[in-house]
């Protein structure tokens, strides 16, 4: 029998990052011992003053849909949050409880963008800001963030980029897979931009916390006249190591929560009861869990990028905030491809070819350092023997 197959669905790439995954994980079924700096999640267990929440709501029998949006409760915690850290006063009914931040992109992209719509993306980028404008049959044009800019924006570039069809601006800051965090002053001249322009912003805020050397993360949202004209979106997957727990949210006008609501309806219905519960709780019970985990995430980070750079033939900006850090392997004459296969096979580390997160990344390769210190320092010796074979041969 043949199948049917919807065309959209060619419209959308399988993420590369399973595929080097999935090898990883069939050579060690097959007994080999890979190290992996391929996967981007925390590897702490999620605090336990939050699973003890868990653990007490299932108790309570809060295993029951709640309403659409999200319990109040939660709401009203991600509002005082982002009024507490992010200086922006959202209602808790101008927020909006999804499954993970995930799901999000799909409720805020179907209800802004329509077909033949563009929306400005940056590359290298995570890619479902490329796949789902695509499966909903806008389209992303790419800006670049290039590694001699410190990875900040462009605006000649990006005011090239706009056209009558433009809606939106997505940026990711923290940056995945750059590390980059866009400065305050580069936020101030494209929200003049946006407005000038009458854009809104889709502002990924999921690295938020995971910033290092004292390094200020900025929302756009917080900025004058900006609130109006952004989606803030975050979850709890990377600050608080619940990436499995799938809860993420998005602020935004009430205008456009009651339409994205009509997505997230027929999409999930609500995140799951008994882990809005435990979300509520890491917002509002946190001491220095958040603290500990970044402690360590810069610990690691400094320890890969010092080792990285005293290898001949490779480099890297130090990333200033999220836990990867963007190899440039430029001068070793090999693909992105070529390179992350070869250091999988040869050396047993999986890093993930840069061109997986649009082209401006070929040339590089993305380690996460979100694994244990030990294994990054057995991982950065073997990544040096690597490239010493292939530049002395
Ligand atoms: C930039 C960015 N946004 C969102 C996500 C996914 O977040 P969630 O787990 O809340 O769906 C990721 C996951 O890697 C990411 O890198």
């Amino acid at each position: 029998m043949e199948y049917h197959i919807a065309a959209r669905m060619d419209r959308m790439a399988p993420s590369g990052i399973r595929k080097v995954n999935e090898k990883a994980l069939a050579m060690e079924r097959a007994g080999e011992r890979v190290l992996h700096f391929e996967i981007g999640r925390p590897d702490f267990d999620t605090p336990e003053y939050i699973k003890k929440a868990a653990k007490e709501a299932l108790a309570e029998g809060k295993v029951h849909y709640t309403s659409n949006f999200g319990t109040m409760e939660l709401r009203q915690a991600i509002a005082d949050k982002l009024k507490r850290e992010n200086h922006i006063d959202y209602k808790a009914t101008e927020v909006l409880v999804t499954v993970g931040l995930s799901e999000a992109v799909f409720a805020v992209l179907a209800t802004l963008l329509d077909e033949g719509d563009e929306i400005l993306v940056p590359d290298p980028v995570w890619l479902n800001y490329i796949n789902v404008p695509n499966l909903l049959g806008a389209k992303a044009v790419t800006y670049s963030l290039k590694e001699e800019n410190g990875y900040q924006m462009d605006f000649d570039e990006i005011r090239a980029k706009i056209t009558p069809k433009t809606r939106a601006i997505v940026i990711v800051t923290p940056n995945n897979p750059t590390g980059g965090v866009l400065e305050e002053s580069v936020l101030e001249e494209l929200a003049e931009i946006v407005k000038a322009n009458d854009l809104m912003v889709i502002a990924d805020e999921i690295y938020e916390r995971l910033v290092y050397d004292g390094c200020k993360h900025v929302s756009i949202a917080s900025l004058p006249g900006m609130k109006e004209r952004t989606f803030t979106m975050n979850g709890m997957s990377k600050a608080y190591a619940m990436d499995g727990w799938r809860l993420g949210y998005v602020a935004a006008p009430e205008e456009y929560i009651t339409v994205m609501n009509k997505f997230h309806q027929h999409n999930t219905t609500c995140a799951p009861s008994f882990v809005q519960a435990a979300a509520t709780a890491a917002l509002t019970q946190e001491g220095d869990e958040v603290k500990e985990m970044v402690k360590e995430y810069q610990r690691r980070r400094d320890y890969a990028v010092k080792a990285i750079n005293e290898i001949d033939g490779i480099s890297c900006l130090c990333p200033k905030g999220a836990f990867y850090i963007f190899i440039n392997c430029k001068k070793l004459g090999k693909s992105s491809a070529e390179l992350a296969q070869y250091l999988l096979e040869e050396a047993k580390i999986a890093l993930v070819p840069g061109d997986v997160f649009g082209p401006g990344g070929e040339g590089y390769l993305r380690m996460s350092f979100a694994n244990s210190y030990e294994n990054i320092v057995e991982g950065c010796a073997k990544l040096k023997e690597a490239v010493e074979r292939l530049t002395k041969g």
